[in-house]
């Protein structure tokens, strides 16, 4: 049995498209791993703070050296890392916002990216990534094409979450998206219709 954690970031609980393909993984998920459990972490009925300077703090000192007060500091943390630690599967569905990833996306990244947790720093060898052995799905979808050429550089969400995820160690990462959903309903049905075929290939491949 494997578990699948999943975080949903849009802000829209109802008719966002990054939700429908990500409900979609998640059926044909459980359609060929029934007895997988799913966690969700849905962003939106459960927000994840700021960090603040305490949690800053926090990461910087060993653990066995927490007063009361870093450790509440730092208890979020603990317990999102753990979350994503004894997961196998992450799903992230989010939406683009101003070119990259909504706050609340950022807000768990920011508490889950975590030096002697999730990556490590050695002066010789550089940074390691210490999520390792898990794969990754991420879903977006974005009001323009960013498959069109003259969009590409104004996308700063799929290379930004490419590189976090390679930094912590996930190196089988697979994106899949939905584009147009604001501009052009043709391009938005025909992206909804290749990232369910998409999905549906990728799943048998875990079989
Ligand atoms: C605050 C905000 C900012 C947005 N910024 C962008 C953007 O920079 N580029 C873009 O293509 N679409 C942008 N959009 C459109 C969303 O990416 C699009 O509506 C997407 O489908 C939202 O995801 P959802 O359907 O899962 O809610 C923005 C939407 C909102 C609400």
């Amino acid at each position: 049995m494997s578990r699948l954690l999943r975080i949903d970031a849009s802000a829209r609980l109802h008719d966002s498209h990054s939700r429908e393909i990500a409900d979609y993984f998640q059926a044909r998920w459980l359609q060929q791993h029934p007895d997988d459990e799913v966690v969700v972490r849905n962003l939106m009925h459960n927000p994840v703070p700021h960090i603040e300077a305490a949690t800053i703090t926090g990461f910087y000192t060993p653990a066995s050296e927490h007063d009361a007060a870093l450790q509440t500091a730092t208890a979020l943390s603990d317990q999102l890392i753990e979350e994503l630690m004894s997961s196998d599967i992450l799903l992230i569905s989010t939406p683009m916002y101003n070119f990259s990833t909504p706050s609340a996306l950022k807000a768990w990244v920011d508490q889950i990216v975590r030096i002697g947790h999730t990556f490590n720093f050695d002066p010789e060898k550089g940074f390691t990534g210490l999520v390792q052995g898990k794969r990754a799905v991420v879903v977006t979808a974005t009001g323009a094409v960013f498959s069109n050429p003259a969009m590409s550089a104004f996308n700063f969400l799929e290379p930004y979450l490419r590189t976090l995820l390679g930094f912590l160690g996930i190196t089988d990462s697979h994106f899949v998206s939905i584009e147009g959903t604001t501009t052009d309903e043709a391009a938005m049905e025909n992206s909804k219709r290749t990232a369910r075929e998409d999905i549906d290939h990728y799943i048998l491949g875990t079989a």
